[in-house]
C-alpha cells in the first residue's frame, strides 16, 4: 500500500536535503532515505507502505512500541487541561509531583530526588554538576574530576561528549575541559576480575582514580550495558567491584542508565542483577517511550538531604525551562502503566532470552561472527573474517553495514551496526514470532554477505 505519492516523496527528499541537518551528519546518506510514515507495535512503516520491524526500538527508547493511542490521549488530555507550567521557586504540577514519586518507587531504594530534564544528555551533565556541587557542600572544593569508560556513550552536548569514550565523537569539537577523563588498560594489569566483553574490568577504573589522585575525582559515570559504542554487557562481578573503589576512593558513582532504565535488561534498572546501588542515577528514553522528550537524574537520600537543607546563598543553581513538564510527566505515568499493566519488563527478559538463544543457535556456528552477547532485550555480536583465529574485516569492507543494509532490504529487519558490530534492542511488547523473524533476517544477512 503506497501511502504517498512519488512525486511527493521526491519533494519531501529535496526539502529534507536542502534544510534539515540530521544527528551525526553525512549529507550522501540522505540522498535516499527512507521516510517512516507510521508505526504499530515493533512494526514502522515507510511513505511506500514498506514494512519492517524496529529492532533497535528506534533509538533505544520506543519501549511500549508505536502507536500507543493512549500515550496520544494522555498527552491531549493534559494540554487541554494545562499544557504547561513552570516548576520554578515555589511552583509545581500534578504529573510531575506523581511521576517523581513513581520513578522513586521503581528506582533503587537508596535514591530519592528526582530532577526532570529533556534528554539523556541533560540528564548526565546536570548529574555531574550534582556531584561537584555535593562535594563543594561537602568541604572538598578539589573533587571536580569525572571518569568515565572508553566506548562509552553519554550524549551531545560538550561535557558529555567529553564523556563519551569513542573518538568518533570528538573531532574537530575540542578541545575538551580537562577535568574529564576515562579509564585505560594500566600496564601490567594482574588481577582475577571476569573482563567484561570488551575486555575491561573494575581495576581500570582504580588505576585511573590513582592516576589523577583520587582528592581530585568527584565522580565514575558507567552505562551498567555500553550501548551506542556496540552493546557491551559486564562481567556479573564487574559492577561490585566498581562500587567498592568507588565507596574506598569516595568517589560518587553515576549509573547512565538512559537506554537500560525501565526494563531493557529484563529488570526495572540494570544493577539490580547484580545488587549494587549507584549515588545518581541518569535516565531518559523509555521513560515516555520517547513520545514525548523526557529524562531525569536522580540523586541519593543523601545528596537529597544535602540539597534539601542548603543555605539561601547556596542555591542549587541548575534549571531548564522544560523541567518537569507537565505533558511530559502525564505521557511518562501513562506509559509507565502500560509497562506494569503489561508486563513488559517480565516480556523483556523472556523474550532476552529467546533472543539470545536464537542468536547462539543461528550464528554460533556460523565462521564468521564471534561474542555473541545479550543483557535481557539488548545485544550484539561481532561480524569476523574468521571466527577460530580472531581475524577482524578490514575497516572499508564496511561489513557491519553491508549486514545491516541486508537486513533491512532483504529482512524487513531495521537495526544499527557499529563498524564490526550489529546491535539490537527491539520494544519490550516484543512477542515470540517477531523475535524469530529478527533472528532469521540476521542469520540470512550473515550468511550473504560473507558468503562473498
Ligand atoms: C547511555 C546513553 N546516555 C546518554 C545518551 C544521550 O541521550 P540523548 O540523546 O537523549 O541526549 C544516550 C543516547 O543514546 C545514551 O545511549
Amino acid at each position: 500500500m503506497t501511502t504517498i505519492d512519488e512525486a511527493t516523496i521526491a519533494g519531501l527528499v529535496q526539502q529534507d536535503l536542502a534544510h534539515l541537518i540530521h544527528p551525526q551528519y553525512y549529507a550522501p546518506e540522505h540522498g535516499n532515505p527512507v521516510i517512516f510514515d507510521h508505526g504499530e507495535g515493533v512494526w514502522l512503516t515507510d511513505v511506500r507502505g514498506k514494512r519492517y520491524i524496529d529492532a533497535l526500538s528506534s533509538l533505544w527508547n520506543v519501549a511500549v512500541g508505536h502507536g500507543r493511542t493512549e500515550l496520544a490521549d494522555a498527552a491531549a488530555e493534559q494540554m487541554r487541561k494545562l499544557a504547561f507550567s513552570n516548576s520554578y521557586t515555589g511552583f509545581s504540577n500534578v504529573p510531575a509531583i506523581q511521576l517523581a514519586a513513581k520513578v522513586s518507587e521503581l528506582v533503587y531504594d537508596n535514591l530519592e530526588g528526582v530532577f526532570f530534564t529533556n534528554s539523556g544528555s541533560e540528564s548526565n551533565e546536570g548529574a555531574f554538576k550534582a556531584a561537584r556541587f555535593f562535594w563543594n557542600l561537602r568541604g572538598r572544593p578539589s573533587k571536580v574530576k569525572i571518569i568515565a569508560r572508553e566506548r562509552a556513550y553519554h550524549g551531545g552536548t560538550l561535557t558529555t561528549t567529553a564523556m563519551t569514550g569513542l573518538p568518533a565523537f570528538w573531532k574537530y569539537f575540542g578541545p575538551f575541559s580537562g577535568d574529564v577523563v576515562h579509564t585505560a588498560k594500566p600496564v601490567a594489569l594482574e588481577c582475577d576480575c571476569t573482563p567484561n566483553t570488551d575486555g575491561e574490568c573494575g581495576h581500570w577504573l582504580e588505576a585511573a582514580i590513582l592516576r589523577e589522585g583520587a582528592d581530585t575525582v568527584a565522580a565514575f559515570i558507567a552505562e551498567p550495558v555500553k550501548g551506542a559504542g556496540g552493546v557491551w554487557t559486564p562481567s556479573d562481578d564487574y559492577f561490585r567491584v566498581i562500587r567498592e573503589i568507588c565507596d574506598r576512593y569516595e568517589v560518587l558513582f553515576i549509573a547512565d542508565e538512559v537506554i537500560t532504565g525501565f526494563g531493557r535488561t529484563g529488570r526495572w534498572f540494570a544493577l539490580e542483577r547484580f545488587g549494587v546501588q549507584p549515588d545518581i542515577l541518569s535516565i531518559a528514553k523509555a521513560i515516555t517511550s520517547g513520545y514525548v522528550p523526557m529524562g531525569a537524574f536522580i540523586v541519593s537520600a543523601e545528596i537529597m538531604e544535602a540539597l534539601q537543607t542548603l543555605p539561601t546563598e547556596s542555591r542549587f543553581m541548575h534549571a531548564y525551562t522544560n523541567s518537569a513538564h507537565p505533558t511530559a510527566a502525564a505521557v511518562g505515568l501513562r506509559n509507565l502503566r502500560i509497562m506494569e499493566e503489561e508486563h513488559l519488563v517480565e516480556n523483556a527478559a523472556a523474550m532476552g532470552d529467546r533472543l539470545g538463544d536464537g542468536l547462539r543457535r543461528a550464528l554460533g556456528g556460523q565462521g564468521h561472527v564471534a561474542n555473541i552477547r545479550n543483557l535481557g532485550l539488548i545485544a550484539g555480536f561481532t561480524l569476523v573474517a574468521d571466527a577460530e583465529r580472531g581475524t577482524p574485516y578490514e575497516a572499508a569492507q564496511g561489513i557491519g553495514r553491508q549486514v545491516a543494509t541486508h537486513m533491512r532490504e532483504q529482512g524487513q529487519v531495521i537495526t544499527r551496526f557499529v563498524g564490526d558490530q550489529i546491535v539490537l534492542a527491539p520494544p519490550l511488547v516484543i512477542r515470540p514470532e517477531e523475535i524469530d523473524h529478527i533472528v532469521g533476517a540476521i542469520e540470512a544477512a550473515v550468511r550473504a554477505v560473507t558468503a562473498g
